[in-house]
């Protein structure tokens, strides 16, 4: 009972987290740059080192995240996030 309730307030803390950073990053362009990149480097490098994103070019990385979102179950935002920092940053 007492665990269930602190994992709990941990969930729910995070999710206020993430709203949190959500709204920050529609605030200000500068912000949502920051969003995208924080999206992809937390997203991205679970599994395997992060690839820099000059190591593709646009159209490669847009195949590429099609098919990591399918492995890193991506919603659709994250993936549109994600694109458009490493096609900017590539
Ligand atoms: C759940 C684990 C997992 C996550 C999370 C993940 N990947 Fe991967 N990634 C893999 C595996 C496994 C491979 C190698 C096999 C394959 O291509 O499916 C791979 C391969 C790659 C490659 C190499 C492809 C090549 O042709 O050399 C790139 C680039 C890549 N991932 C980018 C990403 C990006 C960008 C993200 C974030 C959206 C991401 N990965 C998230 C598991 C993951």
């Amino acid at each position: 009972m007492e665990t269930k309730l602190t994992g709990l307030s941990v969930i729910s803390v995070g999710i206020l987290g993430l709203a949190l950073i959500m709204l920050t990053a529609c605030a200000t362009p500068k912000a949502s740059e920051k969003g995208r990149s924080e999206v992809w480097g937390q997203t991205c490098g679970g599994c395997h080192y992060n690839y820099s994103p000059s190591s593709f070019n646009d159209s490669e990385w847009e195949l590429l995240v099609h098919h990591m979102r399918q492995r890193a179950y991506l919603t659709a935002e994250e993936q549109r996030l994600i694109t458009e920092f490493l096609k900017a940053a590539n």
